[in-house]
C-alpha cells in the first residue's frame, strides 16, 4: 500500500474542500452551507447514496463487496467555534468571530476522502460515512443516533487532529482516551443577617468556602489514585455588601472522569458532600448535575484493527502511545456507549511546527493530516469488515 492512495486530482479536490470549509466556518446546528458543500463533494467522489440527517448532518452509504458483511461507520464532525481566527492562513475565516479552531474542517474532509477511497476500493460490508454536526456543543452524536442513521452498524471509527503529534504519527489504542464532561450547579440557601450579628444568620459564604475545600477531597481521597479525575469549581457568586450576610451562595463546576464507574463515583460524591456540608452549617442545598458527554473508551477489537490500519498505511513506527489521557470531552463517546469502536488521534504538526492547542485562535492542522486521516479511516473500515467476517 503506497503512502498516497490519492491521485493528484484527488488531493486537489480534498484540499480545496478543506480550504473552502475553513474559509466558511459555521457554528453548531448552523452548518447549512457546510452540509450543502459536503454533499456536493461526496457526489464528486462518486458517492450517490447520500441522506440529510440530524438537521445539518449527512450520512452516505457506500455498498460493500459481500452481502451480509458487517457494516462499518466512519464519522467526521463538521462544526466550528465562536473564536476570532489569528492563524494568518491564506484561507482564513471570512466569518467574523467564527473559526475552525478544532480542525473539524479537516475531519469533514478526511471523511469525504475515505468515502472516495472506499467507493473505488470497497470494504467487505457497507460503509456509512457520518458527517456529524454540533460536536462542540456535545449534541450532534446523540442526534445522529436518534435519527437511526447508525442502525445495524457493527463497528464505528472516528478521529481527531492533534498537534502534539507530528504528521504521520497516530494514536490508536484500547481504553480511555478522553473524559466525561458533566457539570454541576449548587445553590446554598441560608439566612441573611447583619454582618455584625452572625449568630442570627445561617451563613452560606462560610458554608460555600468549606464546601469548595471538601469537594477537593473527592479526587484526592475517594477516587483510585491510579485513575485520572477532576472536580473543578469554576464559579462562585454570593453577597453584595461587606456588612451583609447574604441569603444564598451559588457555585458551578465541572466533573471529568475516564470510566463510567469513576464518573458515577465523582458526581454522586459531589451531591453527597454538598448536602452533608450544607447540613453542618444549617444550610439547605440544591444540587443539579447536568450530564455532558460520557468518557471516550475504545473497545479492544476495534482498537486492534485501527492499529493494524495505521501499520498498513504508515508502517510500524507511526503508532504512538497517547501518553497522558486528555481530560477534555468528545461526543463520539455517545456512539461508543452503543457501538464498539475506536477514536484515533491523527498527528497534525508539520516539521518544525509548534504544539498549538485546539481551540486556540492560532490552531491549524497541517494539511497532510487530511490525507493520512482519510487513508487510515478507510483502511479501518476495510480491516474491520474483513476481520469481523473472518475473511482477512
Ligand atoms: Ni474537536
Amino acid at each position: 500500500m503506497s503512502v498516497f492512495e490519492f491521485s493528484e486530482d484527488d488531493r486537489r479536490l480534498l484540499s480545496e474542500l478543506r480550504r473552502d470549509l475553513h474559509r466558511h466556518p459555521e457554528l453548531s446546528w448552523k452548518e447549512m452551507r457546510t452540509q450543502e458543500r459536503l454533499e456536493r463533494a461526496l457526489l464528486e467522489c462518486g458517492v450517490t447514496s447520500i441522506e440529510r440527517v440530524a438537521k445539518t448532518g449527512l450520512v452516505a452509504r457506500i455498498p460493500g463487496r459481500t452481502a451480509g458483511a458487517p457494516v462499518v461507520a466512519l464519522r467526521g464532525d463538521i462544526d466550528a467555534l465562536p473564536i476570532t481566527e489569528a492563524t494568518g492562513l491564506e484561507f482564513t475565516s471570512v466569518h467574523d468571530g467564527v473559526m475552525h479552531a478544532c480542525g473539524h474542517d479537516v475531519h469533514a474532509s478526511w471523511a469525504v476522502g475515505a468515502a472516495l477511497l472506499l467507493a473505488r476500493n470497497p470494504a467487505a460490508g457497507e460503509v456509512r460515512i457520518i458527517l456529524q454536526p454540533a460536536e462542540e456543543v456535545g449534541e450532534g452524536a446523540a442526534a445522529v443516533l436518534a435519527s437511526g442513521a447508525l442502525d445495524g452498524v457493527h463497528v464505528i471509527f472516528g478521529a481527531h487532529v492533534d498537534r502534539r503529534f507530528a504528521v504521520g504519527e497516530v494514536v490508536a489504542q484500547e481504553g480511555p482516551l478522553a473524559a466525561s464532561t458533566d457539570t454541576f450547579a449548587i445553590t446554598l440557601h441560608g439566612a441573611g443577617a447583619h454582618g455584625a450579628r452572625p449568630q442570627e444568620a445561617a451563613d452560606p459564604i462560610v458554608g460555600a468556602a468549606e464546601l469548595i475545600l471538601a469537594l477537593q477531597t473527592i479526587v484526592s481521597r475517594r477516587l483510585d489514585p491510579a485513575l485520572p479525575g477532576v472536580v473543578t469549581v469554576g464559579s462562585i457568586h454570593a453577597g453584595r455588601a461587606s456588612n451583609v450576610i447574604p441569603e444564598t451562595a451559588e457555585l458551578t463546576g465541572t466533573v471529568r472522569a475516564t470510566t463510567s464507574e469513576s464518573r458515577v463515583l465523582l458526581t454522586t460524591e459531589v451531591v453527597r458532600l454538598t448536602h452533608a456540608v450544607a447540613a453542618t452549617h444549617r444550610l439547605r442545598a440544591e444540587v443539579a448535575v447536568n450530564e455532558g458527554t460520557p468518557p471516550v473508551v475504545n473497545s479492544p477489537d476495534a482498537s486492534r484493527w485501527a492499529a493494524q490500519a495505521v501499520h498498513d498505511i504508515l508502517g510500524p513506527a507511526a503508532l504512538k502511545p497517547l501518553g497522558t489521557t486528555n481530560m477534555g470531552g468528545e461526543d463520539f463517546a455517545f456512539y461508543l456507549e452503543q457501538i464498539p469502536g475506536c477514536f484515533l488521534r491523527i498527528g497534525a504538526r508539520e516539521t518544525g511546527g509548534d504544539r498549538i492547542a485546539a481551540h486556540s485562535p492560532r490552531f491549524y492542522p497541517d494539511e497532510v493530516s487530511l490525507f493520512v486521516g482519510a487513508m487510515v479511516l478507510a483502511q479501518c473500515a476495510r480491516i474491520a469488515g474483513n476481520q469481523a467476517t473472518g475473511t482477512r
